[in-house]
């Protein structure tokens, strides 16, 4: 059987692929829809990060395919509804880069709340500037975390650890393992209008599709920081640019965008604006972990063993 490994999921992973007699890996960089088109029968699995968009025209000509595996948490790049209409089983690696994602979680909300970016680019462009950032203290402020999950839950151990106050906003969630942890779970709207720092942790779904827009964004604090780890879409980057603007929200750190690769937007325009290319899941150990992860998912697939992360 073979294999298509696409978006440069860590190649050291695929051990599990290696171990199993009969398998062949084809590893590919970036192909363009048509390009995939053309070589996707030939295919019983394949992995992909978050470039490849695995669309109904992709998996109309998958005619072999088993199992597609996306190599970290969101399958939001896979058509679901495509993928089960062609009998193709969908796995994911959804643990492997926890600890990635809430480690830049917290390098974001640091760096907003002293400005480490903008003071390394300014001293970079020969000033010495200490008068311009002035940072704020996290001790004694509220973390607002929307989504207490995997990552959600590490950013609120690691912010306890910074003393912060932690409130959070997850319906579906056992609010008694929250409260042990010390976290207060409460309605949204309260979350919004306490945070000093609103952290988002959820996947995109209709639901929380522009959850955080115009209105959400009046009931919260003025001078508001606003953390987008998650997913692009969660925010509307319009109504963030314009309280931007105002002046309503002090800050923003973003990792993800609506349009990805996103190398234009108004957002550019502000100071107080992190941004970085979606690089929640970029450490040596959780690409390792998520490549081998689904590449035992896709093995247990293939040899029509129980999958656990369909
Ligand atoms: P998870 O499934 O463990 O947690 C998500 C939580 O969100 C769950 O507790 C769920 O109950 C909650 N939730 C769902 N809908 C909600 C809603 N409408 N309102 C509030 N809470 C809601 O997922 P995770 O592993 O913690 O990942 C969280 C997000 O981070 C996902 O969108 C994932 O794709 C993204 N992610 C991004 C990067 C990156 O590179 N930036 C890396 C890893 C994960
Ligand atoms: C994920 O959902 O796992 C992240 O977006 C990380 C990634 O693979 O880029």
């Amino acid at each position: 059987m073979k294999v298509l490994v696409l978006d440069g999921v860590a190649e050291e992973g695929l051990v599990p692929f290696r171990e199993e007699p009969g398998l062949e890996i084809d590893i590919k960089k970036k192909l363009t829809e048509d390009e995939l088109v053309e070589i996707i029968p030939q295919y019983h699995a394949m992995i992909v990060r978050s470039a490849t968009k695995v669309t109904p025209r992709v998996l109309d000509h998958a005619n072999n395919m088993i199992v597609v595996g996306r190599a970290g948490v969101g399958v939001d790049n896979i058509d679901l509804a495509a993928a089960t209409n062609k009998g193709v089983l969908v796995v994911n690696a959804p643990d492997g880069n926890t600890i990635a994602a809430a480690e830049l979680t917290m390098a974001m909300i640091l760096g907003l709340s002293r400005s480490v970016p903008q003071a390394n680019a300014t001293l970079r462009s020969g000033k010495w500037d200490k008068k311009a950032f002035m940072g704020v203290e996290l001790r004694g402020r509220t973390l607002g975390v929307l989504g207490m999950g995997r990552i959600g839950s590490n950013v609120a151990k690691r912010a306890l650890a910074m003393e912060m106050n932690i409130v959070a906003y997850d319906p579906y969630i056992n609010e008694e393992a929250a409260a042990k942890m010390g976290v207060k779970v409460l309605p949204l709207e309260d979350v919004l209008k306490q945070a000093d720092f609103l952290t988002i942790h959820m996947p995109k779904t209709k639901e929380s599709y522009h959850l955080i827009n115009e209105k959400t964004i009046a009931v919260m604090k003025d001078g508001v920081r606003i953390i987008n780890c998650a997913r692009g879409g969660i925010i509307d980057e319009e109504a963030l640019y314009n309280a931007i603007k105002s002046g309503k929200v002090a800050g923003a750190a973003l990792d993800v965008f609506e349009k990805e690769p996103n190398t234009e937007s108004p957002l550019y325009e502000f100071n107080n604006v992190i941004m970085t290319p979606h690089l929640g899941a970029s450490t040596e150990e959780a690409q390792l972990n998520v490549a081998v992860d689904v590449a035992k998912e896709i093995v247990a697939a293939l040899k029509g063993e129980v999958v656990k992360n369909t």
